[in-house]
């Protein structure tokens, strides 16, 4: 068994965000470790998708780490990008506590979070120190108070200060957290909000620079049909599939009834596998090879990665398995090529 093993019943005793944070209270100090290792990825693991060299496949999904504070400890853990954020443009307190449950039997986690952020000003500032090495995308949301109408705005102003610092971005329109961030996935929302993106990508000089659409699992097959053919016809670079699920038919009982009466938010962890999947597989038939898609939801293994590969995807990330398993299922994956 290793450290985190040994540890675990330890850690799932504490407060879901308490151990959160002792866990980046430690990282923080383990970053500035001299002995921190620099994994070398073999060439076999490298990937070149949209215009950019990752050194391997796995990444670190958003929401871990919001604020860019633990990236060299991420790059030493084996991951060969890590997606910040959620930041939005304003800093933001995000939901009253308790706002985050696991369910370790299950390898299932609810959260509502809610876009907890110390706003993008704060964020784009650390990330000037940012290690070289491993790939950081910036993941944008607006803020709570923003009405829908004026979303583009937020996205836009959280752009204007993480782009020139990050090597990608991802447009977050799928928490399920946010009251009406979901709509903007719809056709008529999602064709302005895309074409203003571009449009102020292209003002600060950044054509070359991917912008990626995060979607949510709980769309209907046609929806993902129509979405594809908005996000191909308005020129972005890519999509990643997924994030978190409302549906709590995920789960079953007697589970099902414990995570329902934990009140709302998205669903994440083994539980969401399939359904992540099924998605992920509608879009790349639907994509037709047009655009890379990067799988995630629901991975928990070296071989659940390497299904999502060769299912299509450029690339994969993990959140929840990375909590439930611990640090060395990044080297595990890595090493299962
Ligand atoms: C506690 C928590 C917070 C999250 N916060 C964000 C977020 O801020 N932005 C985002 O795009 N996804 C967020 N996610 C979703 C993850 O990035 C990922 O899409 C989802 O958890 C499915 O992957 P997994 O099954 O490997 O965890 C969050 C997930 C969790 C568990």
């Amino acid at each position: 068994m290793d450290l985190y093993g040994a540890l675990r019943p330890l850690i799932f005793r504490l407060d879901p965000e308490t151990a959160h944070n002792l866990a980046f209270w430690l990282g923080e100090r383990a970053c500035s470790w001299p002995w921190l290792p620099t994994p070398e990825h073999p060439a076999a693991l490298h990937r070149t998708t949209f215009g950019l060299t990752f050194p391997t496949p796995l990444g670190l999904a958003a929401g871990l780490d919001k604020g860019a504070t633990l990236l060299p400890l991420w790059k030493a853990l084996g991951f060969g990008h890590v997606e910040i954020g959620t930041v939005t443009p304003r800093p933001q307190p995000g939901n009253p506590k308790p706002r985050l449950f696991r369910f370790p039997e299950a390898g299932l986690i609810l959260n509502r979070m809610g876009f907890n952020s110390e706003g993008a000003d704060v964020v784009a500032t650390r990330l000037r120190t940012r290690p070289a090495g491993l790939i950081v995308g910036g993941n944008l949301g607006k803020n709570k108070e923003t009405p829908e109408r004026l979303a583009l705005d937020d996205y836009r102003a959280a752009y204007r200060l993480i782009a020139p610092q990050v090597d990608y971005i991802a447009l977050n329109v799928s928490s399920p957290n946010t009251p009406g961030l979901r709509n903007l996935q719809a056709p008529e929302a999602l064709k302005p909000l895309l074409e203003g993106m571009l449009d102020l990508r292209k003002d600060m000089g950044l054509e070359h620079q991917p912008l990626l659409l995060k979607l949510a699992p709980d769309l209907a097959p046609e929806d993902l049909d129509a979405i594809v053919e908005v996000a191909v016809a308005s020129g972005i670079t890519g999509l990643i599939a997924t994030n978190t699920t409302l549906d709590r038919g995920v789960v079953a009982e007697p589970l099902r009834t414990r995570v329902e009466a934990k009140g709302a938010g998205g669903l994440s962890g083994l539980p969401l596998k399939a359904k992540a999947r099924a998605v992920r597989q509608r879009l790349l038939g639907a994509l037709r090879g047009r655009l890379p898609l990067v799988a995630c939801g629901g991975l928990g293994s070296a071989e659940d990665v390497r299904e999502a590969l060769d299912d299509g995807a450029a690339l994969a990330q993990i959140y929840s398995a990375l909590i439930f398993e611990g640090p060395a299922l990044v080297s595990r994956i890595n090493r299962a090529g």
